[in-house]
């Protein structure tokens, strides 16, 4: 569903967010990244949703080389196939939770009575159906945090990535966000998440530990040798075929 090969990403100024990060998410996997502030968390979720290019490196979702991408086509990449709660949340300030909600649908052709319909249930399922016409300053932050997941899972995205989604929660609304978060990836949802909570983590079936923008541990790892016979055996995959796929439209 996701690879990162040797991603680099090197801030204006010098940072290096990333320094050659590799990995795959299966579609359906439920991965958790872990790993101290600055470590280049956020970053490489940024890269996984296409919404930074690396400096170097390559970034492959659902099959796209996204380097072979217009802006324009990443944009409907991730309209399609890809849901966020930001670390920041991200809302409209000026309108109600229902309609930060509903504009996660804006790209996916609904007509607003639509939008509206799923947005209210989505809002349900978060536990937020008494606040749908709050605005977010009229919300708590665990409040916003839920406004922000609802508006990520509105569309039934394949791939959902979550930067600290039970971050600003206390305890019991973190366990309602996380339990919304396993019943999307039982229903088959691929879920990234980056949390600082080591009981959420360790409850993952998939960790992936991140220092000084490189990943030092992937409890999933297959060893490195059965990656490379496996891409030995299946060839050269840059062939015609995948290149014409991703000329197409996302
Ligand atoms: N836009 C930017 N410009 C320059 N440097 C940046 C930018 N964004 C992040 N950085 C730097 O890149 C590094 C990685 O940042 P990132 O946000 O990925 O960390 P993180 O692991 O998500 O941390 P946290 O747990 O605090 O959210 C940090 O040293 C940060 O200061
Ligand atoms: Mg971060």
């Amino acid at each position: 569903m996701i690879s990162l090969t040797e991603v680099r990403k090197e801030y204006p100024g010098g940072v290096v967010a990333l320094d050659g990060v590799s990995l795959e998410i299966g579609g359906g996997e439920l991965v958790a990244i872990v790993g101290p502030s600055g470590s280049g968390k956020s970053t490489m979720l940024n890269m996984l949703g296409t919404l930074d290019r690396p400096t170097s490196g390559g970034v492959r979702i659902a099959g796209y080389d996204t380097a072979r991408l217009s802006d324009a086509q990443l944009s409907a990449l991730r309209a399609r196939r890809i849901g966020f709660v930001f670390q920041q949340f991200h809302l409209s300030p000026g309108v109600s939770a229902l309609e930060n909600v509903a504009d996660g649908l804006l790209y996916c052709g609904r007509r607003p009575a639509e939008r509206r319909r799923r947005a209210t249930a989505a809002l349900e399922r978060v536990g937020l159906g008494h606040r749908v016409r709050h605005r977010p300053s009229e919300l708590s932050g665990g409040e916003r945090q839920r406004v922000a997941l609802a508006r990520a899972v509105v569309g039934d995205p394949p791939l959902l990535l979550a930067d600290e989604p039970t971050g600003s929660l206390d305890s019991a609304a973190g366990a309602g966000v996380m339990d919304l978060l396993l019943d999307l990836h039982a229903a088959g949802t691929t879920v990234v998440l980056i949390t600082h909570d080591r009981e959420i983590a360790e409850r993952l079936p998939r960790r992936v530990h991140m220092r000084d923008g490189r990943m030092v541990q992937d409890s999933a790892a297959p060893p490195l040798a059965a990656v490379n016979a496996r891409r030995a055996l299946a060839g050269d995959r840059g062939g015609s075929t995948a290149i014409a796929n991703e000329r197409q439209a996302p």
